[in-house]
């Protein structure tokens, strides 16, 4: 057996080994009994493909636009926390390793680099296509709020997603036996400056649904999505919606995109796996906004399932996470350039020349 990763999950069992227990577990972990985690991906693996033949694939374009700007492949990278944790490097070997290979970075609000920081190592490596987005998490204080967003803005960041499934933190269990917390010499970088970068052990609880719990706002409504496009002229994408009637809520609201998810299975668990709720959200929304989604993509054929049900894109959450912890940015390089490779094959042997038109009857729905 080769000991070189093919493959994402390759990358995961070399990470499983390279991770301090309570890092690999905060990583991997879903709410609960891990239902919709694991839903993710047996969702996607469900959706069966009618490839056409005979069709001209010798060249082919992975290429599509987000918001208007240009990528290299239908496959962004999702925000997740406190990468520092699984590398030294953390959110700035993302960031170079998606800027290199021409793709958007979402940042996390709880990253453990300052927003300003990874912004420049996006733009050291950053080509003719890609973008970075803010990920956005609405604090109890309005001001950090705001200010969260005119930094987001200052930096150069294009858009903001505003994360709408977590009013509080889903039950993670591995956490809270773990009693998690950060790592000494790690913190919510973007928060220090408001008295609010640590995420310290809580008792009999996870550190971070404590600190969730005392900072975010559980009384977000519609209505602040309209506060927030009020303060900023960035685009405002709406991540974690799976229904129908809320992707339309979105559209009415102002929001640019949204995102389909269920936070990698992290919040509700039960919640529909992203691959079913796809198609509902697209049939409601698709001609007033774009439409990405996430949740249990483990390879290039998840894809372009996904831009047959009508996404636009997807983004990848966790196959980044095992990939920094492998090798940093080389690590991430590799984990996205799997998903481009097998997304280029998956493409050819279905019979689609471009990523940006993969017809609907592609899959048996
Ligand atoms: C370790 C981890 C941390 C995450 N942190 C955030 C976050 O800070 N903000 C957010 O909106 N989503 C967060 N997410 C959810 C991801 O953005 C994304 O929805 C999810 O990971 C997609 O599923 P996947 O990991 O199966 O690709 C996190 C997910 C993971 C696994």
């Amino acid at each position: 057996m080769t000991t070189v990763p093919l493959t994402v999950r390759d990358l995961h069992d070399l990470a499983v080994a390279r991770l301090p227990r309570m890092a690999y577990d905060y990583y991997a972990s879903g709410a609960e009994d891990e239902h919709t985690l694991a839903g993710n991906e047996a969702a996607w693996a469900r959706v069966r493909l009618r490839p056409r033949c005979l069709v001209d694939v010798s060249a082919r374009d992975l290429a599509t636009t987000v918001l208007g700007r240009r990528v290299s492949m239908p496959v962004l990278v999702a925000p997740t926390a406190f990468q520092r944790m699984a590398h030294p490097d953390g959110e700035l070997a993302t960031a170079r390793a998606a800027a290199a290979i021409g793709t958007v970075m979402t940042l996390s609000t709880l990253a453990t680099t300052t927003l300003e920081d990874v912004a420049g190592a996006y733009d050291a490596e950053r080509g003719a296509m890609g973008g970075r987005w803010f990920q956005l998490y609405v604090y109890r204080d309005r001001g950090i709020t705001r200010s969260l967003v005119e930094r987001a803005e200052a930096a150069g960041y294009d858009a903001l997603a505003l994360t709408v499934d977590a009013p509080f933190l889903g039950r993670r269990l591995r956490d809270v036996r773990n009693g998690f917390a950060l790592p000494p010499g790690l913190s919510v970088a973007n928060l220090v400056g408001h008295g609010k970068g640590a995420v310290d052990e809580a008792r009999g609880d996870s550190g971070l649904a404590a600190y969730v719990a005392a900072m975010l706002d559980p009384s977000l409504t519609w209505r602040d999505v309209e506060w927030l496009r009020s303060i900023t002229r960035l685009p405002v994408l709406v991540k974690g919606v799976v229904r129908a009637d809320d992707a339309r809520l979105a559209a009415a609201h102002g929001a640019s995109a949204v995102v389909v998810s269920n936070h990698g299975g992290r919040q509700l668990d039960g919640a529909i796996a992203t691959a079913d709720a796809l198609p509902e959200v697209v049939d409601a929304v698709r001609d007033a906004l774009e439409v990405y989604v996430d949740g249990g993509v483990r390879r290039g054929g998840d894809v372009l399932r996904a831009l047959a049900l009508g996404a636009r894109a997807v983004l990848v959450g966790r196959p980044v996470l095992w990939g920094l912890a492998c090798d940093g940015a080389a690590g991430v390089a590799s984990a996205l350039g799997m998903l481009r490779a097998e997304l280029d094959l998956a493409m050819a042997l279905a019979g689609c020349a471009s990523a940006g038109a993969v017809p609907r009857d592609l899959v048996a729905w």
